[in-house]
């Protein structure tokens, strides 16, 4: 009787270590099948052109990304069948990060904003060069963007993303005040998509896009007329304030497309300050700022000389400050005197009227 119980568990035990060891085995078979040709390091086949094309995916670099938790058929859906065909379809990421479907499972973004964007469009008009969601951010290696090491970190984005394919504006970037700010680690100024958005980068000449000419002034707004983000840098807000006050800020205002916005005397990706020999706003160089062909064709040093941010209400103003000045008092006091001359006329009226009256 002793004997047959202990049978009967020896029994159980082996059917839980069975069970222990199959069935996580079941659940991973579906990931191993693809690793038993996917894993080989040296797995790769030959283009029609004769390159060869590595096919080997490297599990633990998909395990500690974003998608860890994800199963290669989770992206790969049409690979259940083995061998699979040979052309598999595109990953569609939007069935999982699309904010409009049910289904979502990842952070969700507008799909909507991306499938308007200069880049969606241009793939659909079968521009290879254009990226998709897997251009940007990367397939099997994909982090969140708290991760320093992530393409899509705050800092690296110029780098890691879109300087791969706009490498001009990348370099321009790099020699501004903002560029060398981020080059150094700060993550206050602009990175490109500051200035352009993430998922709805649109066309210069697109009037619903962040850089269309009548948009300008309110993108460089967000952080040059923001207080706390200035007074970090000891600068002050005035800049947007006189500029709103100048003859170029009341008339965008009106939509006025044609007057120079901030971009227009700042330039947009090569920003510098104004002591800088190279600077748009260097004394030396405003006379070909303010003469651009649109603008003020044959300014000369002396029409530049005026300053731009001019704030009356400054000492630093120089002559203005003091013109200024001298009219706010020439006018108190003129309306002093005219009061006082009516009032003195007056009273000398009623003396004459009472006179008259005995
Ligand atoms: C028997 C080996 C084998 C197995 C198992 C296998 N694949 Fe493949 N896979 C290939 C070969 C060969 C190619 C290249 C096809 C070609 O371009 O000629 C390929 C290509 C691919 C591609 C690229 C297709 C393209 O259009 O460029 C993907 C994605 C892929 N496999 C995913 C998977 C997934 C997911 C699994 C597991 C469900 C899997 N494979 C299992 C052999 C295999
Ligand atoms: C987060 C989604 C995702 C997961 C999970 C995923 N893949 Fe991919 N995979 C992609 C994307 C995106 C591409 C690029 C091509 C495309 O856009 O379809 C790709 C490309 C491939 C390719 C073509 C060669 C290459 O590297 O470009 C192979 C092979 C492949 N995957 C196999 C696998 C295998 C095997 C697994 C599981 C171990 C897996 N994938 C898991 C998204 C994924
Ligand atoms: C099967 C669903 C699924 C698919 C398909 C998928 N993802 Fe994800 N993705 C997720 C989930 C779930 C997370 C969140 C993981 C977490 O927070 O641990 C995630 C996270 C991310 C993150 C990181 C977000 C963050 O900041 O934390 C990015 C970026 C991302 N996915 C992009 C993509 C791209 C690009 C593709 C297509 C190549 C894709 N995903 C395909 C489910 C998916
Ligand atoms: C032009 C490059 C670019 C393209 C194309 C692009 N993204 Fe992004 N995406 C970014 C950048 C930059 C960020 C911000 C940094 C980050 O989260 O990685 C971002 C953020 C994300 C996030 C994280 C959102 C969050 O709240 O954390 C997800 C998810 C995502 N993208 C998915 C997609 C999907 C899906 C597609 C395709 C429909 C796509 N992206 C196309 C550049 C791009
Ligand atoms: C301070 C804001 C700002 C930042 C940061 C910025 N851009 Fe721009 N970008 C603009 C403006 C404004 C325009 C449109 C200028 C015009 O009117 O022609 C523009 C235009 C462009 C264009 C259109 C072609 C051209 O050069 O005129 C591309 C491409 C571009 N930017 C890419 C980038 C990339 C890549 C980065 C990051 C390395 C970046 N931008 C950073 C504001 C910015
Ligand atoms: C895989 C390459 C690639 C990546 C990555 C990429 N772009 Fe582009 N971008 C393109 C292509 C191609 C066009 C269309 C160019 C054309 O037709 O003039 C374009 C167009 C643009 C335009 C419109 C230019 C114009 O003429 O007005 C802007 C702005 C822009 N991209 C900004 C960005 C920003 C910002 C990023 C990063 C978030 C980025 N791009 C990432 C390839 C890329
Ligand atoms: C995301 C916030 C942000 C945006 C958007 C932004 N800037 Fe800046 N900018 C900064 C910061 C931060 C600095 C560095 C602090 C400083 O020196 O004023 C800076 C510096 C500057 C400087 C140099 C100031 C100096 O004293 O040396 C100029 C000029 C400038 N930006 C103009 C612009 C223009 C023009 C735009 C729009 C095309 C713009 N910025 C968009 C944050 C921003
Ligand atoms: C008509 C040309 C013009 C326009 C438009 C313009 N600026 Fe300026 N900006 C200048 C000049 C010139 C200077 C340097 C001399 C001065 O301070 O007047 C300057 C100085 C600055 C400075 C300080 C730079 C430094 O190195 O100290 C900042 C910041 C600035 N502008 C931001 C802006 C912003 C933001 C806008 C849009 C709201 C704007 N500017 C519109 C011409 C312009």
């Amino acid at each position: 009787m002793r004997g047959y119980t202990v049978k009967m568990k020896a029994h159980r035990i082996v059917l839980l270590l069975i069970f222990l060891v199959v069935f996580p085995s079941i659940l991973s078979a579906q990931e191993r099948r693809c690793s038993i040709c996917h894993g080989k390091k040296d797995f790769s086949v030959k283009d029609p052109s004769g390159k060869t094309r590595s096919l080997y995916v490297n599990e633990s670099v998909l395990s500690n990304s974003s998608h860890g938790k994800l199963a290669c058929m989770d992206c790969h859906t049409d690979a259940f069948e083995i061998p699979h065909a040979k052309k598999l379809k595109k990953v569609d990421c939007s069935a999982c990060h699309d904010k409009r479907r049910i289904l979502e499972k990842g952070p969700g973004i507008d799909y909507f904003q991306y499938r308007e964007s200069v880049h969606a469009k241009e793939l659909k008009k079968g521009n290879k060069k254009a990226p998709d969601c897997a251009l940007c951010h990367g397939s099997h290696d994909i982090l969140s963007k708290n991760d320093i090491k992530s393409r899509g970190y705050r800092l690296n984005i110029p780098d890691k993303i879109c300087g791969k394919c706009h490498e001009k504006a990348l370099s321009e970037y790099r020699k501004s005040v903002h560029g060398s700010y981020t080059t150094k680690g700060d993550i206050t100024p602009p990175v490109c998509t500051d200035c352009h958005t993430e998922h709805g980068i649109k066309r210069t000449a697109d009037p619903t896009s962040t850089i269309y000419a009548t948009n300008i002034v309110e993108m460089c707004v967000k952080c040059h007329g923001d207080y706390s983000i200035m007074q970090k840098y000891g600068k002050k807000t005035e800049e947007v304030q006189t500029y709103y006050e100048s003859f170029h800020g009341v008339a965008t205002k009106f939509g006025e497309k044609n007057i120079a916005h901030c971009a227009s005397c700042h330039g947009y990706h090569e920003i510098r300050s104004k002591e800088d020999p190279l600077s748009t706003i260097n004394v030396k160089n405003l006379p070909v700022t303010c003469g651009q062909p649109k603008c003020h064709p044959g300014a000369t040093a002396n029409f530049a000389k005026g300053k731009v941010h001019v704030n009356p209400k400054s000492r630093e103003s120089g002559i203005i400050f003091w013109v200024a000045f001298g009219f706010k008092w020439l006018t108190i006091t003129v309306l002093i005197v005219l009061f006082a001359h009516i009032f003195l006329d007056f009273l000398r009226k009623m003396q004459e009227k009472r006179k008259k009256g005995i």
